[in-house]
């Protein structure tokens, strides 16, 4: 299939680790329809690693774990549709998945086939026990054959971290996602981490195939599988805001249910998920950061109606002065145009005037603007 926008939605994998069953992801599914995320884009609801049983039946076939989910796959996938919501699970590359349960190695087709009969709309391919002797890309080649051959149109979402330079191979296989680094935690450090490790990646970013810098951890607040130190509400804004800007996939980890006000105002601001989905899919541009400060990110991103987004993040516990040249934008001061900002969180206009825009950023702040073009 060919996904032209990042794709959105929820994995259990952040909160819920080996803790899911039945229940609980009928009820993220009513909450994915009721408190208006689906309205905003979030349509996968996916159950990761730990759905099944440690061995497989007499015809080879994944069992779901009877005691957490009684009625089966079928049943989830049902009332996941029934609440105009689409349904996605996981498996693995290897023998084995990253949590111990069978991976789907040499069993490809069948599972292929099996997720859909299940009504499966989306499947998460994990890294882990995977052969020493085969090469990932064959690897993948296989589960995306396998998916395309299965009968229903399946989002093949891979997860293999980057690792085996995953960006020279993983469009040839057909997914139409791919881990592009390792695990988030729920700090700072690991968001600062994942996003300096996006640096030499942005160029493979693109319209069918995103990079997905993980699931978010915005919400969690140090609950949960992953949970740990956890963020500040203004941390996890900013690390919602550098995802969507990206162009990453939004999937979101932490525990629907309770949601509270700033969680949701972060993951259902329009403007930035706007900015996200951009049927242009552009490639973000670092720009340049005067006063050799690398605390200081300031990104820009041509969007599809000749706007442009730009994000300027500091990812430092200090106030510090941010600014960037149009030049770089493509916009000297000879073309005798600017641009009109509007800040996406607050609404606030801005013209940049003599080519330049210099701003003040609170600790781990940041600005997001949607820029015209327009005459001086
Ligand atoms: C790996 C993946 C995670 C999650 C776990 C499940 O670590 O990168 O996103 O799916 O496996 O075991």
């Amino acid at each position: 299939m060919v996904k032209l926008t990042p794709p959105m939605g929820w994995n259990s994998w952040n909160t819920f680790g080996e803790n899911i069953n039945e229940a609980m992801i009928c009820e993220m599914a009513d909450v994915m329809a009721e408190s208006g995320l689906k309205e905003k884009g979030y349509e996968y609801l996916v159950i990761d690693d730990c759905w099944s049983l440690k061995e497989r039946d007499e015809k080879e076939r994944l069992v779901p774990d009877p005691e957490k989910f009684p009625h089966g796959m079928k049943a989830i996938a049902d009332y996941v549709h029934a609440k105009g919501l689409k349904f996605g699970m996981y498996s693995c590359a290897g023998n084995l998945t990253c949590a111990g349960y069978p991976g789907s190695f040499e069993h490809e087709f069948l599972d292929a086939e099996t997720f859909a009969e299940w009504g499966v709309d989306f499947l998460k391919y994990d890294y882990c026990y995977h052969s020493p002797i085969i090469h990932g890309k064959y690897l993948y080649r296989r589960m995306g054959l396998a998916l395309e051959n299965c009968g229903r149109e399946i989002l093949f979402s891979a997860c293999s971290w980057g690792n085996d330079e995953t960006h020279a191979w993983i469009k040839e296989t057909g997914a139409s996602m791919w881990r592009s680094t390792g695990d988030i935690f729920d700090t700072w450090d690991s968001v600062k981490d994942l996003v300096t490790q996006q640096d030499k990646l942005h160029p493979y970013n693109g319209v069918g195939c995103f990079n997905d810098m993980d699931m978010l951890i915005v919400g969690m607040h140090g609950n949960g599988n992953v949970g740990l130190a956890g963020c500040t509400d203004q941390q996890y804004r900013t690390h919602y805001a550098i995802w969507a800007l990206l162009g990453s996939p939004l999937m979101i980890g932490c525990d629907l249910r309770t949601m509270d006000e700033a969680t949701k105002e972060t993951l259902m601001n329009d403007e930035m998920i706007r900015i996200n989905q951009d049927p242009l899919g552009s490639q973000p541009i670092r720009l340049s950061t005067p006063y050799g400060n690398d605390n200081i990110r300031i990104y820009a991103r041509n969007l599809a109606n000749g706007d442009l987004a730009i994000g300027l993040f500091n990812m430092s516990g200090e106030r510090a002065k941010a600014t960037f040249n149009l030049d770089e934008v493509g916009l000297p001061f000879s073309t005798g145009r600017t641009l009109q900002m509007r800040e996406v969180w607050t609404g606030n206009e801005v013209l940049v005037k003599n080519a330049t825009h210099i701003e003040e950023l609170e600790p781990y702040g940041c600005s997001v603007y949607r820029a015209k073009v327009v005459k001086l």
